[in-house]
């Protein structure tokens, strides 16, 4: 699949740096022609000459020698960068556009897709700076992969392991592939809705959107066509998706019924609020009394709405969110809603819902098929609910078939 591809390998300086040596083995089995270009502090992990071997290409190393142009041909040579593996270091520099080695310049003035796959303590990973750089990075349109959870070199545990080389060969050959939801559309709804009570106050709930984010990133990179339908949140939409901000049920429920019948998949992660203010103050309200009580009405449930109108063809998902009972009520809340599967986490397990960069869900079909899966990084959460989706998809066409 790889064959005549041109692919520039980044690699900078992590104790990491030995898988990268395994990536390049695969990717020119695979056929690939491969240039690597290094930071300095590789040499500390992995000598050039084991890069330059295994490619059969001089490494680029450095800007002041000969070949000090060599950043701008080999940017506008490759039909993908992967800098793999990414430090916390190299990825702040590029987020910002520095360019004070070979592998930082080559980044700014390759024309191609760049794919990052990050590696460091998990401490680094979940520094706000770090989370904002890769927001950077994602944002722009680059490929972020996600990284594994478990024992790190320093003897931490904790997010920040670089994937492995197959996983990240993986991620390259579906980039060069149509992507297993080419020509698919996919809608996805996120985040929190807020009811106004007045005009400074609302009711909301603590729901970031990560999870919802995360799915539409993934879709998008397997080739779907995304529309994120996201209540108000702190996160950058990724680059690729079209995206409809809203802010209350309300105008979720709106936007989810203007293109809910062209899709053919819809997955309902926002964490909508289920009552709203039957009125809303024009000014606002002062304080008069002790107590007071704020009527509430229903809105509409908009995941119940859709699943009443879906086609067989469409697959349909939802989420639960439970502190009690957990597998009872999302069956109750997969088979009332007309869902094809639901995603269910439990706010008592460590590190899932909420605001976390991790989640531990459990996905439960109609089939009655329940499958748990392990704590990981809410990236690899959506990969595996958008292999369920595609193994949805492909025994829909399928069942086409064997009926035609
Ligand atoms: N949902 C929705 N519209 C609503 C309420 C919920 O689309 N008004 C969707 C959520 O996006 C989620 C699923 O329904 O995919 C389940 O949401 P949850 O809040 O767990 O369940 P509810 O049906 O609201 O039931 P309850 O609050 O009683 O648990």
């Amino acid at each position: 699949m790889l064959k005549n591809k041109k692919i520039i390998l980044g690699v900078s300086g992590s104790i990491a740096a030995y898988k990268a040596v395994f990536l390049l083995r695969l990717l020119k089995k695979a056929g690939a022609e491969v240039k690597v270009v290094t930071t300095p502090s590789v040499s500390h992990f992995v000598g050039n000459l084991t890069f330059s071997s295994l490619s059969g290409q001089e490494v680029f190393e450095g800007l002041w020698n000969e070949n000090w142009s060599e950043h701008v041909s080999l940017g506008t040579w490759a039909d993908l960068m992967v800098v793999a593996p990414a430090t916390a270091n190299t990825m702040a520099k590029m987020a910002h556009g520095l360019c004070d080695n070979a592998l930082t310049a080559v980044f700014l003035a390759a024309r191609c897709p760049v794919m990052i796959a990050p590696a460091m303590d998990a401490d680094m990973m979940i520094h706000p700076r770090t989370r904002k750089n890769l927001e950077i990075l994602s944002g722009d349109g680059h490929i972020v992969l996600p990284t594994g959870e478990g024992f790190l070199a320093s003897g931490l545990h904790g997010p920040g392991r670089l994937l492995e080389p197959e996983e990240i060969m993986e991620r390259i050959e579906l980039f060069f592939s149509a992507g297993p939801l080419k020509g698919k559309k996919l809608m996805i709804t996120a985040g929190p809705t807020r009811e106004a009570i007045d005009p400074v106050r609302y009711i909301s709930n603590h729901s970031s959107g990560k999870m919802g984010y995360a799915i539409a990133e993934e879709a998008a990179n397997l080739g779907a066509e995304v529309t994120l339908i996201s209540g108000p949140t702190n996160l950058t939409p990724p680059a690729n998706v079209h995206f409809v901000p809203v802010i209350s049920s309300e105008e979720m429920f709106l936007a989810t019924q203007k293109v809910a019948s062209e899709q053919d998949i819809m997955i309902m992660a926002a964490a909508v609020s289920d009552y709203t203010p039957a009125e809303v103050a024009t000014q606002k309200i002062k304080k008069k009394s002790d107590n007071m009580a704020i009527e509430l009405k229903k809105t509409t449930d908009i995941l119940k709405s859709v699943g009443q109108n879906k086609r067989p063809d469409q697959v349909l998902v939802g989420f639960a969110l439970e502190t009690e009972h957990e597998k009872d009520n999302a069956k109750k809340k997969l088979l009332g809603k007309n869902l094809d599967f639901i995603v269910l986490n439990s706010l008592r397990d460590k590190g899932a819902g909420f605001s976390h960069d991790t989640n531990k869900v459990t996905i439960m079909d109609r089939e009655g098929r329940v499958q748990d899966f392990p704590l990981k990084s809410k990236q690899l959460v959506a990969k595996d609910i958008l292999d369920k989706v595609i193994s949805l998809l492909e025994k829909t066409i399928k069942t086409h078939e064997t009926s035609l």
